[in-house]
């Protein structure tokens, strides 16, 4: 093996990746490993998701030699944040890197595979490295060594590895268990549906089946290039980069204070550079400083005062240094604050941040830009000091100075950080005492184990003195942080007002008051009340349970005190999620029916499956980045930049103005219309597209379109319209074609004669959601001969595209080609969204002659992309005093932004879903709001979600008004099959179809409906501040068979190819299409055809290969692309059957391969195409489906935990049940993303301000349901359907509505309890819950008030 002499490293980037050297001459030291990896080597298993440090995607394994402790270390860290320059000397490992198709996939990506773990493939390489970090990790524990397959993970270590990677497709739920199979404590019953072993096979039997594992056979090995000797060698310092790693301090101060001239030097101090996730970078730096091999920065020193940090440890080791200090003899107080500390770390970011983030440059980031850190908080609670090198002096100072003081200098240096040790004080004689220190840690974030910064966390430690019944506070100190304030700040007053005081109610009801005025965020801070709240619910949490005592017989009876109830919480928590799956595989049509692991999963997971952004770039190629208005209305003068000329790297700027002669200004089109391509003069919406900036490198565009300066100049123009209420106000709607507008059922007057009780004009608003597909809109146009263009789209309707592209170049559709392999997560916004990119780079690349790609980042990809349709409902509903409902009524204003789009549907879709009730009579205006938003577009679901939410919140209205069981008010209005013929006609197919009512009882059997409403009741009234509810919701979902062309092609070999209309977006298209394939061939009944499956490969979508290909949307493309295949089989079959029946004849029994060869030989045409359309009166068709979900809500912090959900669904005959049962859990767990988490937020002028992972919060694993039971319910034959089979893409998210449900009925239980302490506000059993349900949503309407509520209600009761 080559070795390097020492001299060259110091001159030379070099470093390992994957076990091939890399010695990089000359180089931008703000490159990043990731943008290295993916532009410069052919390492693309490292996906670009956010670029932020907040989605996992980019996760690599980081091995290096640690100087301190003289051994290797490896760990997982983002690329997207790591610098080149910061890995010298080290070694990367990425997925390709542990196995791939060449060398043998590694077990980790068979496990993947065989557990169904990876849909549309994007996140899988960084979830398969999180994974692996975690299984090196767990060898270097002294635990015993695991039996052979497993490792020394345990199960909740491999679920949190990968809590901070993110995923839209599959749910977690079977990552989860992907993840948990190689844990040495694994129960192999908890391990859901796979490909390895049968469900009746024993533990052992499983056990053996699984991929073999050995962790010492799998252990990646710092490369063999570097030997350890020669390490402080490796510390690069050199001009050729401006990158300098200083080895002791007196370097760094020359470094830092160097000659005169070089005073103006911009220099950045850099440790893990994490700090760019959230600031990131317009400047350039002359000089970049590594801290991380200054020995006194990376010390930990313990003596008797405390224990020291230097300031470059990454967080992860500072946790393990607090978590090993309480190993030694330490005293119990003074674990408990080390323990505690260490717990609160372990909530910041994700492991793969924390390993490169370091303590200073997180305190260096809250005390210079106001990070809201965790950090600085906890540190300020326990009297933590800081030593800054400014110049030659160093000086200690408080956490509290260092703080409060101006931003630190740029060549300041933070060196350490000092905790002391904390013993309790001594009886001071006021009370004959018993002295103790408590401290305890707070944070409270939409997901609970990180990843996402807190609305408030706070530390308080405080010492007691306690004797029997009187609780003393001797001294305390309250530290709050992350709540819209500068920095982490004491609670002076408060805790002054504590001090010296003995705990009690009145005490405590004053302090909360008082501390909720302390805790003030600063004007503009979302949330501000709430976050006030959560101080004074901290507190009470704090203190409360030294008065308890007292109290607890009169509270109700109560048997457990605040503390007994977190743990029983805690402890009931232990894993994030569980599952059983039931589907019934079918051998009749075998292999389709057979729940097949997903074609093409393994080199997803090692990163080998090629998406578009990964495919190489052609020699010459630009990069494209757009600018976008920020304005909503006004019209575009021009625009410069700040040098006056074009900045460095950029080649153009493509607007309206470069449209071809003959072309036209287009960049979308659909079945309502086309739309423009760029602004012509007037910006109609903030994010609508100016114009593409072509420069060198994706870099360049990137910063040039972020600078650029758009003139604007809104004159003599209307105000811009940004409500349903202004468009209303001045008519301004889309039309909606007479034959898409939904029919009304019965008369509604007459059914509102019908009734006994109304409701009038009652209002529901529901906001918007973002895709957040993980790969983000991108396209790679490449000119071709005679003006032609070829055109790479990470796109759902190429063909469509295709049209656009060539109206836009103006040339024939037959000059333009559009070709889609893989597509990173579609849900509908890549469709339409993804036609301007395309048209954009075409365009672009049709102009300057040279490849133009274009790969969004998120912040601009979340400005444009639209999302659902935000509405206003506005209802009347007549119904009977047993909760029949009679007659509904409903206004429904949609938001659709300032185009079409596909906006005309709406209505359509609304109703359809909104019917799975019988109204008795259902009338409704619907109007398509034309405004100046960004033009919505279809996400899963379209319209469906919102009319089953609405349905379900009219329901709870109905119950709440005549204080009777939601649950019996749903089931007396389920449809008979009659009144299902009525609302859905000819769609509701034969009354044997019907089959809601059947897994509604199944639903309630398998969940236990009944005896849980009850416990449910009973855990009500035994606990304060814990409240649970539970809901069962069906669903009724509509949906259409589009045509869908096919063609299936044999080779000499035997081998199969097949094209299809639908493109694979992760939803398994492609398997079931190879599953049919391989069954309908096989009808020709040779040797060998039960291996078919194997030989058929489906490959990408060519516009020019397969025309018509239609739309991949709706559900139902994955059936319709397998009828068509099966039609071009059933063509194959016949005009091979002769030959079959000849060969037969002859030799007894042929073999498809000697078949398909005689066939060639014969002249026998092996490629048949055909283009599947369904028969009008089956094109539409109804899929059913109830859930059943438990949750539990914190009073104090608005959290809500999802503690079981219970699924059945129909799926007809299932062709691909594994594939059914992936769709239906992603589904839902993106439904309780729309329901319960995220937050699609614009400005005044429409502009989303939601533009990044930091502010918009896609569920993780731990925000899935804990429990998760899905039943894939094989509901036997459908005649009009594709092999019996039904839709599952997106129906089961409208199911997701049972969460919210639940949630409003556990809110319902506290706000009976609050009222029952006094409260003087009416109660209104009729409250409604916001969409989505978030803390602070929830926590509002238990009362930000409550906890005073409560004490008050102590007070007045005990008259203490
Ligand atoms: C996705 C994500 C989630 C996060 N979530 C949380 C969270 O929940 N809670 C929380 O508290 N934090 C959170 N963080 C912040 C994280 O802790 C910091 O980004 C990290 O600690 C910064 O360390 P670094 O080594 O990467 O700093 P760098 O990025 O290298 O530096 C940050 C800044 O500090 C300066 N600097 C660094 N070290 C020193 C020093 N010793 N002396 C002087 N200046 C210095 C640098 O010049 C730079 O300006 C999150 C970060 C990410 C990316
Ligand atoms: S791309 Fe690096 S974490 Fe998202
Ligand atoms: S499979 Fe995880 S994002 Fe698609």
């Amino acid at each position: 093996m080559e070795t390097l002499t020492p001299a060259k490293r110091n001159e030379c980037l070099v470093f390992a990746v994957n076990g091939e050297k890399f010695e990089v001459p000359n180089l931008d030291p703000s490159t990043t490993l990731l943008e290295f990896l993916r532009s410069r080597t052919r390492f693309k298993s490292v996906k670009l998701g956010c670029g932020e440090g907040g989605c996992g995607a980019c996760v690599v394994l980081m091995s290096k030699y640690d100087p301190v402790n003289k051994q290797i270390e490896n760990f997982s860290m983002s690329s997207c944040l790591t610098l080149l320059c910061s890995i010298n000397g080290c070694s990367i490992t990425t997925s390709e890197g542990l196995g791939n198709t060449r060398d043998g996939f590694h077990p980790i990506h068979q496990r993947f595979t065989g557990f169904h773990a990876s849909q549309c493939g994007f996140c899988t390489p960084g979830m398969c490295m999180s994974l692996f970090s975690a299984l090196v990790d767990a060898e270097k524990t002294s635990r015993p060594e695991s039996s052979p397959g497993f490792s020394k993970l345990t199960v909740s270590e491999a679920e949190k590895a990968i809590a901070g990677n993110l995923c839209r497709c599959t749910g977690y739920r079977p990552i989860a268990d992907a993840c948990k199979s190689f844990a040495a404590d694994v129960d192999m019953e908890d391990l859901g549906i796979n490909s390895f072993w049968r469900k009746e096979d024993l533990n052992e039997v499983r056990a053996s089946r699984l991929p073999t594992y050995h962790p010492k056979n799998h252990n990646c090995t710092y490369s063999e290039f570097f030997g350890e000797e020669n390490q402080s060698d490796m510390l690069l310092n050199s001009e050729l980069y401006s990158w300098y790693t200083p080895a002791s301090i007196e370097e760094l101060q020359t470094l830092l204070y160097p000659n005169v001239s070089e005073n103006g030097m911009k220099i950045k101090l850099v440790v893990g550079n994490t700090g760019t996730g959230y600031y990131k970078e317009t400047e350039k730096y002359d000089k970049y400083v590594d801290l991380r091999y200054i020995p006194q920065l990376s010390v930990v020193i313990k003596d008797n005062s405390g224990i020291v940090f230097g300031a470059a440890l990454s967080i992860s080791k500072v946790i393990f240094s607090l978590k090993e200090e309480n190993e030694e003899n330490l005293s119990s107080e003074g674990k408990l604050i080390f323990t505690k500390l260490a717990d609160h770390m372990e909530k910041i970011a994700s492991g793969f941040i924390r390993n490169s983030a370091s303590l200073g440059g997180n305190l260096v980031m809250s005390q210079r830009n106001n990070f809201p850190s965790d950090v600085a908080t906890l540190l300020l609670a326990v009297d933590s000091s800081v030593s800054i090198l400014t110049g030659h002096d160093c000086e200690k100072i408080t956490m509290e100075e260092f703080l409060s003081r101006p931003p630190l200098d740029s060549r300041s240096v933070l060196l350490n950080v000092h905790i002391p040790y904390w013993k309790q004080t001594k009886s001071n004689g006021t009370i004959e005492s018993n002295s103790r220190l408590l401290f305890e840690t707070y944070r409270a974030a939409p997901r609970p184990l990180g990843n996402a910064l807190p609305y408030l966390n706070a530390a308080f430690l405080a010492d007691l003195s306690c004797n029997k019944s009187e609780v003393l506070v001797n001294n305390v100190r309250l530290a709050f942080g992350a709540y819209g304030t500068k920095h982490a700040t004491r609670a002076n007053k408060v805790e002054e007002y504590l001090s010296g005081n003995l705990v009690g109610v009145s005490l405590l009801n004053e302090a909360v008051k008082l501390v909720k005025s302390s805790v003030v965020p600063e004007d503009g801070t979302s949330h501000a009340a709430y976050r006030s709240s959560l101080a004074g619910s901290f507190l009470f949490e704090f203190l409360f349970s030294f008065i308890e005592i007292d109290y607890k017989i009169f509270a109700h009876g109560l048997d457990n005190t605040l503390r007994e109830e977190a743990e029983i919480i805690n402890n009931s928590n232990l894993l994030l999620s569980s599952g059983k799956q039931f589907v019934d595989s079918s051998k009749e049509c075998y292999p389709v029916g057979e729940p097949m692991t997903k074609f093409g999963a393994a080199i997803q997971a090692s990163g080998e499956a090629v998406y578009v952004d990964d495919i190489p770039s052609p020699p010459n190629c630009l990069h494209g980045a757009f600018i976008y208005s920020t304005k909503p209305l006004a019209r575009v003068k021009g625009i410069s930049f700040k040098s006056n000329s074009l900045p460095d790297g950029v080649t153009d700027v493509i607007s309206s103005k470069d449209i071809p002669k003959g072309g036209e200004n287009v960049g979308c089109t659909a079945m309502f219309g086309s739309e423009s391509l760029f602004v012509d003069d007037l910006a109609t919406c903030a994010g609508d597209l100016i114009a593409l900036v072509v420069a060198e490198a994706k870099k360049h565009a990137n910063m040039a379109a972020k600078t650029a300066l758009v003139d604007y100049d809104t004159e003599s123009l209307d105000s811009p319209i940004l409500t349903v209420e202004e468009a209303v106000k001045r008519s301004s709607f889309f039309e909606v074609p007479p034959f898409l507008y939904p029919e009304k059922v019965g008369d509604f007057s007459e059914g509102m004669a019908e009734a006994d009780h109304k409701i009038l004009n009652a209002e529901i608003k529901l906001g918007s959601q973002y895709y957040f597909y993980m790969e983000t809109q991108t396209a790679l146009a490449v000119p071709d001969e005679e003006n032609c263009m070829v055109v790479y789209s990470s796109i759902q309707c190429p063909e469509f595209a295709h049209i656009v592209i060539a109206r836009c170049l103006g040339v024939p559709e037959h000059n333009v080609r559009v070709i889609t392999r893989r597509v990173g997560g579609g849900f509908g916004g890549k469709a339409l969204k993804a036609m301007p990119v395309a048209t954009a780079c075409a365009l672009a690349a049709h102009k300057l002659r040279r490849p133009v790609r274009i790969y969004l980042d998120r912040k601009t990809d979340m400005i444009m992309a639209g999302g659902r349709h935000p509405m206003k409902i506005t209802y009347s509903v007549g119904f009977k005093s047993n909760g029949k409902i009679t007659a509904l009524h409903l206004d429904i204003l949609i938001n659709a932004g300032n185009t079409i789009d596909i906006s005309p549907i709406m209505p359509n879709n609304i109703i359809g879903a909104l019917k799975k009730y019988d109204w008795g009579s259902l009338s409704f205006d619907i109007k398509v709001c034309k405004t100046n938003l960004t033009s919505k577009s279809a996400m899963r679901g379209p319209g469906e979600v919102q009319a089953s939410y609405i349905a379900e919140a009219i329901m709870e209205h109905v119950a709440g008004m005549l204080s009777i069981e939601v649950d019996s008010v749903r089931e007396k209005n389920l449809h008979t099959y009659e009144s299902l013929l009525l609302f859905y006609g000819s769609a509701s197919g034969d009354s044997m179809e019907y089959t809601l009512p059947s897994i509604w009882d199944k639903v309630a059997r398998s969940s236990s409906f009944t005896e849980r409403v009850a416990t449910v009741e009973q855990f009500n009234q035994l606990h304060i501040w814990r409240k649970r509810g539970i809901s069962r919701v069906p669903i009724i979902h509509e949906v259409l068979v589009r045509p869908t062309p096919g063609k299936v092609s044999i080779l000499w070999d035997g081998s199969i190819v097949v094209e299809v209309g639908g493109i694979e977006l992760g939803q398994g298209l492609w398997t079931k299409v190879k599953q049919i394939t391989a069954y309908a061939l096989s009808s020709i009944q040779c040797d060998g055809t039960e291996e078919l499956v194997e030989k058929v490969r489906v490959i990408q979508s060519d516009t020019l290969a397969l025309v018509q290909g239609g739309f991949t949307a709706g559900s139902t493309t994955s059936e319709s692309s397998c009828e068509a295949v099966r039609q071009c089989c059933n063509v194959l079959v016949e005009r091979l059957a002769p030959l079959k029946k000849k060969l037969q004849e002859q030799m007894g029994s042929v073999k498809w391969d000697d078949l398909i060869l005689q066939a060639h030989h014969q002249s026998i045409n092996l490629a048949a195409h055909s283009f599947f359309v369904p028969m009008p009166s089956s094109q539409q068709y109804l899929n059913y489906g109830a859930a059943v979900s438990e949750v539990e809500i914190n009073i104090l912090t608005g959290e809500t935990r999802i503690l079981r959900t219970d699924i059945v669904y129909d799926c007809g005959q299932s062709m691909s049940p594994a594939v059914d049962l992936g769709q239906i859990e992603g589904a839902f767990v993106q439904g309780i993303g729309f329901f319960m988490l995220e937050e699609y937020i614009t400005n005044t002028d429409g502009l989303v301000v939601s533009d990044s992972t930091w502010t918009y919060k896609i569920p993780t694993i731990d925000t899935i349901p804990k429990q998760f039971n899905v039943e894939v319910l094989n509901s036997g034959h459908h005649r009009n359907r594709v092999l019996s089979s039904k839709a599952s893409g997106e129906p089961p998210l409208l199911l997701a509505a049972s969460v919210h449900c639940a949630t409003r009925a556990a809110i319902e239980a506290a706000r009976k309890q609050r009222n029952s302490w006094g409260a003087l506000d009416e109660t209104d059993s009729t409250f409604q819950l916001e969409v989505p349900a978030t803390m602070p949503v929830v926590k509002q309407l238990c009362g930000l008030d409550t906890v005073e509520r409560y004490l008050q209600s102590l007070v007045t009761c005990n008259g203490t």
